[in-house]
């Protein structure tokens, strides 16, 4: 078991005796205990419940389930507030850099210079890939899909770091934690090289985090490679954006792994699994793809947004909605802004941007829109961006990926680092009674 200094901003006991809860049962009142967080959200801690009464609780999608208790992202979806380590998420935005952002998120604190460089450096030292790992990527085929590649990569790196196994001290988690963000980096750009034919690229020591992913997407043996500097800012905030978001699909995956004892790029890696779904990562693909759709069609909005309204169309409108936000989701907000500065610094010009600010308009007229608290979230613009920074479609989520490590390995570590238990939910039976098997020839 990993054991490291609690970080500081670790939540707290509440502070204030708040009368228990009282539940009735079968005709018996139990009381259950309030906890309360450091933001003053209220849980109803129901852990004895089973024990006391023989009743579970059901709570499908977990909607109204405190899994944890996490001090590492606050969010409050009725009034759009995201912080990490209670820093607002518009702050990082506008004065962070992805790789601070990621020793804030991880360890808690903003690091000072000395922290800061020590990362870096260790970010550098493990940036290449064993060869072992390059002949790994040779045998997945070109038109694989660079989400089932990323993670088998990152569950296969830890073969070649089996120290990672008995993480037993601080020293081994940091340099653990390094590799895996420098590498996933590495790994992410050799299979776009893979699947277009070109050979890998080496990082460079001497680039930042940012400069050497685009580098080692777009460098070619023949031409040298510049980096705009405005792209750099604009993959800076598209990663600091994503570094965490709480609860979510992928990161309760990474923490329910973890909970087993599993390593950390074992648990990483099936995060990357759980992200790639259109419901959740894989919804900024989705948005891009619906975007398009419209406009090659020439589909009416209004009509596009009854189809999405009508439940037998199995349709959604992609890049809207989310389970905790019931108010416009901040980083669409930093997002949308973001997207007409890059488009104008790249001379693009997308029509899809200006189609998205039109359907937006019209999801929010709409009183279905209105009635259910759906607003835009983080997929709908974060596409726009990417393709204007030449980011190939079928790689958005992979970005999402590399920018979600940090927030995966802080819970990772939060998880290792805490008392708790096995995830284990339970379950409300639905199948069969018992009954008798019956023998191939009597059937
Ligand atoms: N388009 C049309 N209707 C929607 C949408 C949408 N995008 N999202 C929710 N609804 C409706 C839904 O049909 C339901 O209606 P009713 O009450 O009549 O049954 C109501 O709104 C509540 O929806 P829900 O499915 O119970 O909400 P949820 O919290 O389970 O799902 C969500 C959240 C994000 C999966 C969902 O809003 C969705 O499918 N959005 C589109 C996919 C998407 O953009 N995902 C990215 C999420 S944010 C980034 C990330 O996590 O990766």
């Amino acid at each position: 078991m990993l054991q490291t200094q609690p970080t500081r901003n670790q939540a707290e006991p509440p502070s204030q005796d708040l009368p228990d809860a009282e539940l009735t049962v079968a005709g018996e009142t139990l009381r259950l205990p309030v906890v309360v967080g450091s933001e003053n959200e209220h849980a109803v801690d129901i852990s004895q419940l089973r024990a006391q009464t023989g009743y579970i609780t059901l709570d499908d999608g977990f909607a109204n389930t405190g899994a944890c208790r996490s001090a590492v992202t606050y969010i409050d979806g009725d009034q759009g507030i995201l912080r990490y380590r209670g820093i607002p998420i518009e702050q990082l935005a506008a004065q962070s850099n992805f790789v601070e952002t990621a020793w804030l998120l991880i360890y808690g604190e903003l690091p000072t210079p000395v922290q800061i460089r020590r990362f870096r450096n260790l970010l550098i030292e493990t940036e290449m890939l064993h060869e072992g790992m390059r002949n790994l990527l040779d045998g997945f085929p070109p038109k694989a899909h660079p989400m089932a590649t990323l993670s088998a990569m990152i569950n296969a790196s830890s073969c070649y770091h089996p120290d990672i196994m008995e993480m037993e001290d601080e020293s081994t988690f940091d340099l653990a934690a390094a590799r895996l963000m420098s590498k996933v980096r590495t790994i992410a750009a050799a299979c776009y090289k893979a699947s277009i034919g070109q050979p890998i690229n080496y990082p460079n020591p001497a680039l930042s985090y940012t400069e050497n992913f685009l580098h080692l997407m777009f460098s070619i043996p023949n031409r040298p490679f510049a980096c705009d500097p405005d792209i750099r800012l604009a993959l800076n905030l598209i990663l600091i954006l994503h570094a965490d978001h709480e609860q979510n699909c992928s990161t309760s995956t990474v923490r329910m792994v973890a909970s087993s004892g599993a390593n950390l790029f074992a648990s990483c890696a099936a995060g990357v699994c759980a992200l790639w779904g259109p419901l959740h990562g894989g919804a900024n693909v989705a948005a891009i793809q619906m975007l398009e759709r419209i406009q090659h069609e020439k589909i009416d909005l209004k009509d596009y947004v009854a189809m999405v309204k009508d439940k037998s169309s199995g349709m959604r409108l992609m890049g809207f909605g989310h389970r905790v936000y019931k108010s416009y989701d901040p980083r669409a907000q930093i997002l949308r802004a973001a997207a007409e500065k890059v488009l104008a610094i790249t001379k693009r010009k997308d029509p899809t941007l200006d189609l998205a600010r039109r359907l937006e308009e019209v999801a929010l007229s709409d009183p279905y829109f209105k009635d259910r608290n759906l607003y835009p979230n983080v997929d709908f613009y974060s596409g726009m961006i990417m393709r204007a920074m030449g980011i190939p479609v079928n790689m958005f989520t992979v970005i999402f990926a590399i920018g979600r490590m940090p927030g995966w390995i802080a819970h990772w570590k939060e998880v290792r680092e805490s008392d708790s238990r096995i995830s284990r939910p339970r379950q409300v039976y639905t199948g069969s009674n018992q009954r008798d098997y019956i023998p191939m020839e009597n059937r």
